[in-house]
């Protein structure tokens, strides 16, 4: 069936992994969706843990639910258009692989992977299925990140030189009670600590403020608990860009939950405290050009209500998927989101080495991030179109 025919009817999913962000992120927006636009039914959900089953069949009574990925694919498949990945990253690669062998489009929970290797297979084998591979990078469509890709459109800031993302937890994220609720804190399931988890928030919404792409990274991470987990709790890392640079600091052992964003331009600055976002734009003066004299800043207050305490980011999840449908309709297979996820998990794995080498920087080289057979858009240090 064609891309065009699939995306005129309602599609069916199913859903691998019913934790936390599926229960209470993905699932309520479907429900929304088959309330509104009634253009996408979950039919089937597989899970490991037999508490998280019954929740799930109470959830979703109509659903078929199987313990295990491989029963659901064997015997959905045929009925099927899609499947939604929220299990462990450790598991996204190879359920993401079965999906594709049966000719389904796969909508992946971040981080796409935890080795480039397997983000590389997963992109290649996207577009040899001809099948859509989409990553949930759902941060650029939270209202107040959509707020800053406006503002830098109308060009009130000028060109964007620098960004700061900071993202304060009071913890690590946790899963579920039913099943291993720590998982974040063992690698073999994680793939890593904070970097692996949060870094891809990060990373891709400066490709999307900066409007390209970094060619370089230097990080240091450590560990407040090493006897107990082997994952990092704090993370910084700067990443160098054609145009600028931009630091990413992320803790698990911060006092408060918060993100706090800066984005400076050569005419202006925008930051960001959770749903706060001030604009601050440069006026000229006539005044003398010495120390700050010369210039004063209008500066314009917003709040902008986007519910970052809701770890769950359930508004912000039909926005996105209305781009993974968009993406099945153009035939998209690996567009610009998977692309992007491909390139998060290349800054992370080099951000690990840079680390564990003294803070040496690493090169994010266009020749690393050639994906074979998926010709990229544009290449490492040209400026993204619009
Ligand atoms: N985009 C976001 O804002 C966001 C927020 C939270 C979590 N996540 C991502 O979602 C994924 C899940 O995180 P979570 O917090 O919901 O975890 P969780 O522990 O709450 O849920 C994981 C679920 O997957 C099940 N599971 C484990 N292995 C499985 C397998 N092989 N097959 C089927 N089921 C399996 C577990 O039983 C559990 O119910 C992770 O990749 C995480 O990074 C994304």
């Amino acid at each position: 069936m064609s891309a065009t025919q699939l995306s005129s009817r309602r599609l069916s999913g199913a859903l691998i992994g019913y934790g936390f962000i599926s229960g209470n992120g993905h699932v309520p927006a479907y429900l929304e969706r088959k309330r509104t636009t009634d253009d996408v039914e979950i039919v089937a959900v597989a899970d490991i843990c037999a508490a998280r089953r019954e929740l799930a069949r109470k959830a979703l009574p109509q659903a078929r639910i199987y313990p295990d990925y491989a029963s659901l694919l064997q015997a959905e498949a045929g009925r099927l258009d899609f499947v939604d990945i929220s299990t462990p990253p450790c598991d996204h690669a190879k359920v993401a692989h079965a999906a594709f062998d049966h000719g389904l489009h796969v909508l992946c929970e971040k981080p796409l992977t935890t080795t480039l290797e397997d983000a590389a297979a997963l992109l290649e084998h996207a577009r040899r299925a001809r099948r859509v591979l989409f990553p949930c990078h759902n941060y650029k469509h939270a209202p107040v990140a959509k707020k800053v890709r406006e503002i830098i459109d109308s060009g009130r800031i000028g060109k964007v030189r620098a960004l700061t993302l900071n993202t304060f937890r009071n913890t690590h994220a946790k899963g579920v009670t039913e099943w291993h609720t720590h998982w974040r804190r063992e690698h073999r399931y994680s793939g890593g600590g904070i970097a692996m988890d949060h870094g891809s928030h990060s990373f891709y919404l400066t490709f999307d403020w900066m409007g390209a792409y970094p060619t370089a990274v230097t990080a240091k991470m450590s560990n407040l608990e090493p006897g107990r987990w082997d994952t990092e709790d704090n993370f910084s890392a700067a990443l160098t860009f054609p145009n600028g640079v931009a630091y990413a600091q992320l803790t698990w052992t911060a006092g408060v939950r918060k993100v706090m964003y800066t984005v400076q331009g050569d005419q202006g600055a925008i930051t960001i405290d959770d749903d706060d976002l001030q604009l601050a734009v440069m006026r000229r003066t006539d005044g003398p050009d010495v120390a700050q004299g010369a210039v004063t800043w209008e500066v314009e207050k917003y709040s902008i209500s986007s519910h970052w305490m809701d770890a769950s980011h359930v508004s912000w999840f039909n926005s996105m998927f209305d781009q993974f449908l968009v993406a099945i309709r153009d035939g998209d297979f690996v567009g610009k989101d998977a692309r992007e996820a491909y390139l998060c998990i290349q800054i992370i794995t080099q951000a690990y080495r840079s680390a564990a080498d003294s803070c040496r920087e690493k090169p994010l080289s266009a020749e690393a991030w050639h994906v074979p057979s998926v010709p990229m858009e544009r290449e490492q240090g040209l400026r993204l179109g619009r």
